[in-house]
């Protein structure tokens, strides 16, 4: 299972993988973000309006855009440079957004303390290195701002995870292994590649949370609403076990802040 691989080869994956993942997303993002993510994010994340937002892994840019037409103002950084090339074309010039090419696991060249909210949809399980995204998130972030953060349930996505069917391919239950590893491990998405995806405990991520000095202010473990649920059914299995978790993190206020 150990793969040995790092960010890099992570990321060429997404640069190879960019116009087919770009081709599923609407305005509203792929389907999983219309009906589970985007929800749970934006009722974490309040109003926008004149926030200094970081949308930290953009991909195609969607949900910079959702936050530039509330008017917060946007810093977008994706790794890929196809990623970044597909959401410079996707954004109108009246909707203004710095994107930039950049690994999140080192954001040098933006400023220390110069963001209100920083959001990564789906981005944090990419990356090798977590525990230094954390910290750079935490020196970008102002005294008292949030980092909210969704990714794989790492509970129950997990290297060898996934239905127990019968032969008729009814679905059982959802099945889990390998829930202690904590390493890369691939996963196909779509027909064509494999992505890389590295797997840690919800221990290890908490711990992580707190030792980088985030207060844990929330968590949602998105369901479908009944909204939703009528529009897409489908999503009814949603119900039995979640295949995400959302974070919100909150950088303290200094004790002379307060
Ligand atoms: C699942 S996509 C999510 C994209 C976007 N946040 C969204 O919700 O549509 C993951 C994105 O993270 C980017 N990514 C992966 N590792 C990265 C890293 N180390 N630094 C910056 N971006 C990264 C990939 O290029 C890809 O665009």
């Amino acid at each position: 299972m150990r793969k040995n691989l790092g960010t890099e080869e992570a990321i060429k994956r997404w640069d190879r993988f960019a116009d087919t993942y770009s081709a599923l997303h609407t305005e509203q993002g792929d389907i999983h973000k219309k009906v589970l993510l985007n929800p749970a994010l934006l009722s974490l994340m309040g109003t926008v309006k004149n926030k200094n937002v970081l949308d930290a892994g953009c991909g195609e840019g969607y949900l910079s855009r959702m936050l530039a037409k509330s008017e917060a103002h946007v810093t977008a950084v994706d790794y890929s440079p196809r990623m970044i090339e597909i959401a410079k074309e996707r954004t109108p010039n009246d909707l203004p957004i710095h994107y930039r090419e950049g690994n999140c696991e080192n954001l040098h060249f933006l400023e220390d303390n110069s963001f209100d909210l920083i959001v990564s949809n789906m981005v944090i399980q990419d990356l090798a290195d977590y525990e230094k995204a954390f910290q750079d998130m935490y020196r970008l972030l102002a005294d008292g701002g949030c980092f909210i953060f969704s990714i794989l349930h790492p509970c129950f996505v997990t290297p060898d995870s996934g239905w127990e069917k019968t032969n008729d391919g009814k679905k059982l239950h959802w099945n889990v292994d390998q829930y202690f590893y904590e390493d890369a491990y691939e996963q196909r998405l779509g027909d064509q590649e494999k992505m890389l995806f590295f797997h840690r405990t919800l221990t290890s991520y908490i711990n992580t949370i707190i030792k980088t000095g985030f207060h844990l202010e929330g968590i949602i473990e998105p369901k479908p609403s009944k909204e939703m649920l009528k529009l897409y059914p489908s999503f009814e299995e949603d119900l039995r076990c979640p295949d995400f978790i959302v974070f919100k993190l909150r950088k303290p206020l200094r004790i002379q802040d307060q």
